[in-house]
């Protein structure tokens, strides 16, 4: 950072202070009694990320009134997990009548939050919705009219803009230091492990996750839309399955635990010697028949493994894109041209090789002179930027956002739209325009 004109940056960063006043956090204070608190979707993300460790480090100020789950057994689980004594529900608006909450946190499969958002948003709650914040354009729509019509807001929960290196790109490029931005790359790659996993489970069906271009994309195409401080405009992009699914496999079944081809299949997964996945999936399965250890190619796979999507933002700036989930390694490349220079970044979260204890952040300016930056990531999920988002939230909502990270239904759905439109091009053809899709317009520079 010893490059960074530091004046310059706190010049700009006080502005951005002012403009926190238009936050979706900026309301949401925790001053007098404690926050009512009601779960919906108590899976995974629900009792890890906004459960048990909610519980555990804001019991003082927040106190859990309801959690509820299409999966009885699942609910029952969680509370047990969470340490908490609220009743549990499968009825969504039971809960909200019987609990009075005063916030509701929304953490179901992606094609289910608008539900959800809506209902809390009728109800008078602040609502608080894992990404992506919906999976297809109407439900977009219907989230904006549902916000206008309540007078209401969503908090939309970006965790990666609080990862230390996203939050230092955005310094560096927010301060100059390669002058103005005129076009990136940015490649995703998802290995066997982590790649695989999203095709075992509800992810790999279009219907509940709306592709990785909608679940996994919206965090980069939000993380892009904030390091441009744009807005996207028009869309093209081509997505296959060329590796996991029925056709890319002479082998498969339902499921690995009853497979009979365990032996030689190079994606068994043995869910039974994983006690965390067997207490929150397996042993309720009887309730849902969701299977958690899902064959990587079974016949109901409809999403795409191999994506590129070409795009351009409101001020011009072109982007190319691209997703594989089926990478030896995982991490990502990213390339952003400016008229000073260049920055560089290449953030590997597994290598056969090893991961470094730092990410490094290069800067080259167009005659030459480099300037590295090591960031080393935080403690806590998603290298640090889980509790940050959670402090944000719940322990000082009314803190300045100097790096702009909150981010309300207009960012969800600017980042959500990018993988909609793509998926729209893949089935079309076309160049998909943003404002085609709902009532927003692109802007060129962010509000
Ligand atoms: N920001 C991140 O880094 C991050 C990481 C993981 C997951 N997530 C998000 O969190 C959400 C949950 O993911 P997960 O990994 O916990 O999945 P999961 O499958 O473990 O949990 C989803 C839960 O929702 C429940 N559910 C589904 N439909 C419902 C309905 N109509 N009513 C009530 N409950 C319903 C399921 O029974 C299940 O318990 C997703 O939106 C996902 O995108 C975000």
């Amino acid at each position: 950072m010893e490059t960074l004109n530091r004046r310059k940056f706190i010049q700009n960063t006080g502005l951005l202070a002012a403009s926190s006043f238009l936050s979706p956090l900026a309301a949401y204070g925790f001053h007098q009694a404690k926050k009512r608190l009601a779960l919906v979707g108590t899976g995974s993300r629900g009792i890890g990320m906004w459960g048990s460790s909610v519980q555990e480090a804001y019991h003082d100020i927040i106190e859990f009134v309801g959690l509820c789950d299409i999966n009885p057994g699942r609910v029952a689980y969680a509370k047990e997990q969470m340490k908490v004594s609220c009743p549990v529900y499968t009825d969504f608006d039971k809960m909200i009548k019987e609990t009075k909450p005063d916030t509701l946190i929304v953490t179901t499969t992606d094609s289910t939050h608008h539900e959800f958002i809506i209902k809390g948003l009728e109800a008078g709650l602040t609502v608080i919705s894992e990404k992506p914040m919906t999976t297809d354009e109407q439900k977009c729509q219907a989230i904006f009219d549902a916000e206008e019509r309540t007078g209401n807001k969503v908090i939309v929960t970006f965790n990666m803009r609080y990862t230390p290196y996203v939050q230092q790109i955005w310094e560096l490029l927010r301060n100059g230091e390669i002058g103005d931005i005129k076009s990136v790359n940015l490649n995703w790659y998802l290995d066997t492990s982590h790649g695989a996993s999203y095709f075992r489970r509800w992810h790999g069906e279009k219907e509940f996750g709306g592709t990785l271009l909608v679940h996994k994309a919206t965090h980069h195409f939000d993380t892009l839309n904030y390091w441009m401080d744009s807005e996207p405009e028009e869309v093209y992009a081509y997505g296959s399955l060329d590796f996991y699914g029925l056709k890319n496999s002479s082998i498969n079944h339902s499921h690995c635990r009853t497979c009979p081809h365990q032996s030689n299949c190079d994606f068994y997964w043995d869910i039974t010697k994983d006690r965390r996945a067997m207490e929150l999936y397996v042993d309720h399965e009887n309730h849902d028949g969701y299977l958690r250890d899902g064959c990587v190619f079974r016949k109901e796979i409809d999403i795409y493994d191999t994506m590129a999507v070409q795009y351009r933002y409101a001020n011009g700036v072109p982007v190319s894109y691209s997703l594989t989930a089926f990478s030896p390694y995982e991490g990502f490349r990213v390339a952003i041209n400016g008229t000073k220079g260049r920055l560089d970044a290449w953030i590997k979260s597994s290598m056969p090789t090893g991961v470094p204890p730092y990410q490094e952040i290069t800067i080259t300016n167009l005659f030459g002179n480099v300037n590295t930056i090591q960031v080393i990531p935080q403690s806590g999920g998603h290298g640090g930027s889980d509790p940050r988002l959670k402090n944000k939230i719940f322990r000082n909502p009314d803190s300045p956002d100097l790096y702009k990270q909150s981010a309300g239904s207009r960012d969800g759905a600017m980042s959500a739209l990018i993988g909609i439109a793509a998926r729209n091009s893949i089935e079309t053809g076309k160049i998909i325009k943003i404002a085609d899709l709902t009532s927003l317009k692109p802007m060129a520079k962010k509000a």
